[in-house]
């Protein structure tokens, strides 16, 4: 408040000090101050950038954006909403929009999944969904069902229950003081010798998911609370799971009690060519995470899905005693929930989730025509998700990915870096000719790069 303004207008958009006070999250600050590259606008597939230039979203903003940006419908429920009710108690009251949320979500989303708690992230529904396993055990009388096993290269958000059953180092080196006691990892698929340049699922690597096994020999399978996996592993940069790993980590968990979380963040509305990836690999978890495409990015909203025994067993205790001691002042936002149910009936209504399965050989195609583009040591795809691995710069690791990230943006295309790894996950309006603009874009920085 006692720091002049540098602004002579409010329209001027950010000053030097603005960027300096901003502290961002998941980047490398001091080079982004030095050379900050923004958008002021979204529409549909496209952004403006903050020096008016159109670019192509090949990553539907961070996953999130799957009907495209700034869809007419969304925009208009949370302008409605926002005209009756703009915020409600979750505790011990609530909002209608909330309860017909969770209803049109259980409906959709079948298979048994018939309530959903609310939370406002991805981290937060990994660290809901990771106290319900915890309360389901107890209050079955298995209270001594503590660990939780995650898996090497897995994201689950940065709360403390996210990265200790996260396997992203980097991630968890920093915060390692302060991680959960009793999570292992299972190992990840990720084999290039085995498994480059698959198309779709890989033929190798079910075997893999045998090592949860000797987890569970190890350490009993009645000290074991759940297992939790993103069904593809998407901020680790496209890994899709083997052909019949998840089938044998189902049969695992189901053999010892152990529940299964499925963190679909980012496999769920669309991203796989179905509602979510455990739809269209046909293999069903007890728990499912979710956030980004359930608004379309438009408004923060996240959660778990439980099938109904899990949710049972956890309603215990007298009538007017709370039941699970947990929740946010935001589950089931108003404005989240006018945004949920606008972007449900739009994935139903345009076909989204039929269009993705359409699209996806089409991504399919494109982005394996640049095998033999400069660098490229993988590709790997499913759905409207795709990777291309670089091979690291000798001595510089990670620049070289960075500097096609930067090559995209300033020719008109966003995608994502993560260590040498590009990847892509175009909303599901995209048209064929949008995609091969994208894959022809990434091509062109690919051979621009040293
Ligand atoms: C699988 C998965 N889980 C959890 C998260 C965390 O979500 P959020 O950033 O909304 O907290 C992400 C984010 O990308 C994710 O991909």
């Amino acid at each position: 408040m006692n720091r002049p303004s540098p602004r002579e207008n409010f329209q001027a958009g950010p000053t030097a000090e603005d960027l300096d006070a901003l502290w961002m999250p998941f980047t490398h600050n001091r080079y982004f101050r030095k050379h900050p590259r923004t958008v002021v606008q979204g529409e549909g597939m496209y952004y403006t950038s903050a020096d008016g230039r159109r670019i192509l979203d090949g990553l539907s903003g961070l996953w999130c954006s799957n009907a495209g940006h700034r869809h007419p419908r969304i925009v208009e429920a949370v302008k409605q909403q926002l005209d009756v009710l703009d915020y409600a108690p979750p505790f011990q009251t609530n909002h209608d929009k909330a309860f017909e949320l969770a209803g049109e979500l259980t409906r959709t989303v079948g298979r048994g999944f018939e309530q959903v708690f609310f939370a406002n992230s991805g981290s937060e529904a990994v660290d809901t969904a990771l106290k319900i396993a915890l309360a389901y055990h107890k209050a079955r009388g298995e209270g001594g069902r503590f660990r939780f096993i995650g898996r090497a290269k897995g994201y689950h958000g940065v709360g403390f229950g996210g990265i200790s059953v996260g396997g992203m180092v980097a991630n968890r080196k920093a915060f390692a003081s302060a991680l959960l006691p009793g999570v292992d990892h299972l190992p990840h698929t990720h084999d290039l010798a085995h498994m480059a340049f698959s198309r779709g699922q890989p033929t190798w690597g079910a075997h893999l998911a045998d090592e949860l096994e000797k987890i569970v020999q190890l350490h009993d399978a009645s000290t074991i609370a759940a297992v939790i996996v993103e069904p593809m592993q998407g901020s680790a940069g496209v890994i899709v799971p083997p052909v019949g790993y998840l089938e044998r980590l189902r049969e695992i968990c189901t053999r010892h009690g152990i529940l299964l979380i499925f963190d679909e963040v980012i496999t769920g509305f669309g991203r796989m060519g179905g509602l979510f990836a455990h739809d269209v690999l046909s293999v069903v978890p007890d728990i499912i995470t979710f956030a980004k495409g359930i608004t379309s990015g438009v408004i923060p909203l996240g959660g778990a899905l439980v099938q109904k025994h899990i949710h049972e067993a956890c309603m215990t205790g007298p009538e007017h005693l709370v039941e699970f001691f947990h929740g946010y002042t935001y589950s089931g936002h108003p404005l989240a929930c006018a945004a949920g149910l606008a972007a449900l009936a739009v994935y139903r209504d345009e076909g989204l989730l039929e269009r993705a399965r359409a699209l996806a050989p089409v991504l399919e195609d494109a982005i394996h025509s640049l095998r033999d583009a400069p660098h490229v040591i993988d590709i790997r795809n499913y759905g409207m998700a795709a990777a291309i691995e670089l091979a690291p710069r000798p001595g510089a690791p990670t620049v070289r990915a960075m500097e096609v990230f930067h090559h995209c943006f300033d020719h008109g295309a966003l995608v994502r870096y993560t260590s040498d790894i590009i990847a892509i996950g175009p909303a599901l309006i995209a048209t064929e000719s949008q995609l091969a603009e994208l894959v022809s874009r990434v091509d062109t920085a690919l051979r621009q790069v040293a």
